[in-house]
């Protein structure tokens, strides 16, 4: 079954709108030359106040290969929740995804697995796609409860989720200790964990959405780690921090998806 690949960038807490268009203008020129149908889904994730100006650029070519992601989300539609922003607003701009449960929302925000599935399956009432992050810190890792820990997560966010919706959805693994580090996980590893998830997504929701739902690698991904991240069997691509933050590398980074992409 193949599955399209996505390439996700996730700009963090970077660039104001100003940098953001500059981005968008040289990722555009970077990806300018390629056939759409060649490319992987390219996905970026620029922070809220980046939004308009970034849509307002993707809109100036009658088909644009990029597509829009939120860094996070409320689950409520309104009312009084300061400081936060819904989904319906969030739609203004023209949103495809929206990441949730990273593990810096988990760690510094108090994000728990239960707003997890509660951003889930406001998103997907809405009508857009979690991209919905799972991984183990380092300590995990070596108390050997990685898969534990990871299918414990992921149980937890598709809670409720049917199985159609579960099929569209996108996880992305991401080993904590791999993020922001250079120290990217063995592509081998990566790919079995991402088996282990698949298998887990199959036991809960059947065999379709395990076999349609994109399960991404993330952590210390660059141009020089994609190839070979991508010739695994179950890696459908990347959610890329450090390295997507300049044009020229994630370029690089998207046309390392392409052989999977036209397959
Ligand atoms: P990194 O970040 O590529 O800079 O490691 C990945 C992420 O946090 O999504």
């Amino acid at each position: 079954m193949s599955r399209k690949p996505i390439i996700a960038g996730n700009w963090k807490m970077n660039n104001n709108s100003q940098k953001s268009v500059e981005l968008i203008k040289g990722l555009k020129s970077g990806l300018d030359d390629i056939n759409a149908s060649l490319l992987p889904e390219v996905v970026v994730a620029p922070v809220f106040t980046s939004l308009y100006a970034v849509n307002e650029e993707l809109n100036k070519c009658a088909y644009s290969k990029i597509a829009l992601a939120a860094q996070n989300c409320y689950y409520q539609d309104h009312g009084a929740y300061t400081g936060e922003i819904s989904i319906d607003m969030l739609k203004d701009f023209n949103m495809t995804y929206i990441i949730i449960g990273h593990s810096e929302r988990r760690q510094y925000f108090g994000e728990t697995d239960e707003m997890i599935n509660q951003k889930a399956k406001a998103i997907l009432a809405n009508g857009l796609l979690p991209i919905i992050c799972c991984g183990e810190t380092l300590e995990q890792r070596e108390q050997g409860i990685t898969d534990k820990h990871i299918s414990n997560q992921i149980m937890q966010a598709l809670e409720g989720i049917s199985s159609e919706d579960t099929a569209k959805s996108v996880i992305a693994y991401e080993p904590i200790w791999a993020i922001g580090t250079g120290k990217t996980c063995d592509a081998d590893e990566a790919n079995r964990v991402i088996k282990m998830i698949r298998e887990t997504v199959k036991n809960l929701k059947g065999e379709n959405a395990a076999n349609s739902i994109r399960i991404l690698y993330g952590g210390s991904v660059k141009p020089e780690t994609i190839e070979e991240q991508m010739a695994k069997s179950d890696i459908d691509g990347a959610l890329v921090g450090g390295a997507s933050l300049k044009a020229d590398s994630f370029a690089k980074i998207v046309k390392g998806a392409m052989a999977k992409a036209s397959v």
